[in-house]
């Protein structure tokens, strides 16, 4: 097989040492994200430090320096190697200044933070600080960072909410009940929709769409009337309709005495397992990229995804809140659920 590979970049600044860590709630394809990083650094002959345990790591020393072996058979691996953490002493000056002291130790001025929301913005507040330079990652399973269409571990998260719904109906027309599954996602709708979608739930309910419990229990006897005798409503759990996904169940179960009511909380079964193709191979393109973008002398920006194009974006810009539901796919999802 001929082998093309890109020419080496050109160091910028004569960088030769650079971390990367993985932070907040784990999503699969961090570990592929991880390998790419540490493959992209030593194929430009720079030293990769894997940082353990997100910011908690730069704070105690938890430091080893990788290479293309130390990340071997982990592109298909869920979970993260490095392990994560949400560090409550990074949130602190007192614990960046000690984050900085470790980097120092080791001249390392360029780390790779693979994360959500939280640890991009952790990331910012460093390079403010400290003058770290910072690439981000968008790696949660949320897909809330703006910017880009698609974060790490959405579209394997998805996947495995839709089969376990898949399971669920079985169960649920079995026993002509009605359930609802509640979904992550913290407060976007994008699991919550998208799972609905593709597994044929009667109703979606997201944070992004306000339903209103009245509207539910006319959409339910509607349901009801049209022949239905088992039903899947999707919830998301950032939906505060009713506070909590079984306040909720047993308010329509006074309602509707007729339907047989389960609540079913998917819950962290959702960041497990092995990513899927297109999470492998996002998570390749965006470390890549990263290690470009340090060899560039670019800092500040996460790395995204737009059509089918690897993009950047402003780490301020991606924090800001989360990316917009597309309302065309909410017009799909009522459209289709009747
Ligand atoms: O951000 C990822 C996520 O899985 C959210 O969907 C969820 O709200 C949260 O993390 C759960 O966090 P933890 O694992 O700390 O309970």
């Amino acid at each position: 097989m001929v082998k093309f590979v890109q020419p080496k970049q050109k160091l910028a600044n004569k960088i030769k040492k650079i971390g990367v860590l993985t932070s907040g709630g784990d999503s699969p394809g961090m570990n592929a994200a991880v390998r790419a990083v540490v493959r992209c650094a030593e194929f430009n002959k720079i030293e990769c430090f894997g940082i353990y345990k997100g910011f908690d790591g730069l704070i105690s020393d938890n430091i080893n320096k990788l290479n293309a072996r130390s990340v071997k058979n982990i592109v298909n691996k869920g979970g993260t190697i490095l392990k994560s953490a949400r560090s409550n002493e990074f949130r602190s000056k007192e614990g960046r200044i000690k984050a900085k002291e470790t980097l120092d130790k080791y001249q390392i001025d360029s780390i790779v933070v693979i994360g959500g929301n939280g640890s991009l913005e952790g990331g910012k507040i460093f390079e403010e600080e400290h003058g770290v330079k910072v690439i981000g990652i968008p790696g949660t399973i949320d897909n809330d960072l703006e910017g880009t269409t698609f974060t790490l571990g959405y579209d394997t998260a998805l996947n495995t909410a839709v089969e376990a719904i898949d399971k669920i109906r079985d169960t649920a027309i079995s026993h002509n009940r009605l359930f609802f599954i509640e979904v992550m996602g913290k407060g976007s709708g994008h699991i919550a929709l998208n799972a609905g979608i593709g597994a044929g739930a009667e109703e979606v309910l997201i944070p992004e769409k306000k339903m209103g419990i009245d509207r539910l229990l006319k959409s339910l006897k509607h349901s009801e009337k049209s022949g239905k005798s088992s039903s899947i409503i999707v919830v998301s759990e950032g939906e505060k309709i009713g506070d909590n996904v079984f306040k909720f169940s047993s308010y329509i179960e006074k309602n509707f005495p007729s339907y047989e009511i389960r609540v079913s909380i998917l819950g962290h079964i959702q960041r497990g397992g092995s990513p899927s193709c297109f999470d492998r191979v996002l998570a390749s393109r965006m470390g890549v990229y990263a290690v470009d973008s340090i060899l560039k002398n670019k800092s500040k920006i996460m790395v995204g995804i737009k059509g089918d194009k690897i993009i950047e974006v402003p780490i301020s810009e991606a924090i800001k809140g989360g990316q917009d539901i597309d309302r065309d796919l909410i017009r799909v999802c009522d459209i289709i659920s009747i």
